[in-house]
């Protein structure tokens, strides 16, 4: 990673040195001599400074020096949940919107257009939005009524769709000042929108659309300084698959096909989304991570 010395970290790494010295130094003008010797040893290895911060900045690997303004979607439990918190731990500003009733969140029915509207209104100017919020039945084709069918679409597509262009009509406002800085959009698609499994039909349909909506949200978006991304997660553990987890016939089948050998962690889709958002990514756009554990790789 290439890291500049910057304004916060220049002045700091001098503090640091000096009050280093004046501990080695008690009499003032040595220490006033090694302050010198060490500003001109600074300056002379400005790569060996560089060294030295990354290893201060590591806990800040990919991202920018400014923290973002981040609305979640589903961000009550689960993957969402863990977003939040990741992103809250590198010092975001974090809001979550979801239908739950949530400490500090805000009430967001993705479903719907007012709904959406309320909500960004309210947030205003964002840097960040990760797509989260997402339903999963299981029935077979023929077991499955119309209404179940749709809904699927409504909250996993279309309450993606909106996101989206909320975000992007904001961003259409903000093009006319001179003050364009990126934002980044992440959706959750999944591996179900390249593998399907039975009696999920619905879900397979809904997930795969994502994967399609990103891209052309990506084409849109730059334009606006919007890079958008999707995440496909493997099989997490999250509420939505606990029922599916307790079953050791399940875990097992899951198991023998997750290169990795384990189903993952709610935090492991986090710091992916994490990464997508932060300005590390600032060249990725339009494509789906796979956060499988090498699920979609396997052949057998
Ligand atoms: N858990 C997995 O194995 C897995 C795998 C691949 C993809 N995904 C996707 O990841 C996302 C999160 O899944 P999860 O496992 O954390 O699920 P989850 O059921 O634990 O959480 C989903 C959250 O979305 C919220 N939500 C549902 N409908 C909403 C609506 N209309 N408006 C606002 N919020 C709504 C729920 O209240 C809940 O808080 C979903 O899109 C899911 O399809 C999950």
């Amino acid at each position: 990673m290439n890291l500049e010395v910057r304004n916060i970290t220049v002045p700091f790494t001098a503090l640091l040195w000096t009050w280093i010295v004046l501990s080695l130094f008690p009499d003032w003008w040595a220490a006033f001599g090694g302050i010198i010797l060490i500003v001109g040893v600074m300056l002379t290895q400005k790569s060996s400074v560089n060294a030295w911060i990354q290893v201060i900045k590591r806990h800040h690997d990919w991202r920018s020096e400014t923290d973002m303004r981040v609305l979640v979607t589903g961000g009550a439990q689960g993957i969402g949940r863990a977003v939040c918190e990741k992103l809250e731990q590198l010092g975001d500003e974090v809001i979550s919107g979801d239908l739950q009733e949530q400490d500090g969140g805000i009430h967001l029915d993705v479903t719907s257009e007012d709904s959406w509207e309320d909500a960004l209104d309210s947030v205003g100017p964002l840097d960040g939005l990760v797509n989260c919020a997402g339903i999963r039945t299981r029935n077979l084709i023929v077991d499955t009524t119309y209404e179940e069918f749709q809904k699927h679409l409504d909250v996993n597509i279309a309450g993606t769709w909106l996101g989206i262009r909320g975000m992007f009509r904001r961003r259409s406002s903000k093009a006319e000042s001179s003050d364009i800085s990126y934002a980044s959009i992440v959706n959750i698609a999944s591996v179900n929108a390249v593998i399907a499994v039975p009696a999920q039909a619905h879900y397979v349909a809904s997930k795969g659309a994502i994967v399609g909506l990103t891209k052309a949200a990506a084409i849109e978006g730059a334009a606006l300084g919007v890079r958008v991304n999707a995440i496909a997660p493997g099989a997490i553990r999250t509420p939505m698959t606990e029922e599916r987890l307790v079953d050791p016939q399940q875990v097992a089948w899951l198991e023998g096909r997750i290169p990795a050998g384990r189903v993952g962690e709610p935090e492991e889709i986090a710091s992916v989304a994490s990464f997508l958002l932060s300005d590390g990514a600032r060249y990725v756009t339009g494509t789906t991570v796979f956060a499988d554990g090498g699920w979609t790789a396997n052949g057998v």
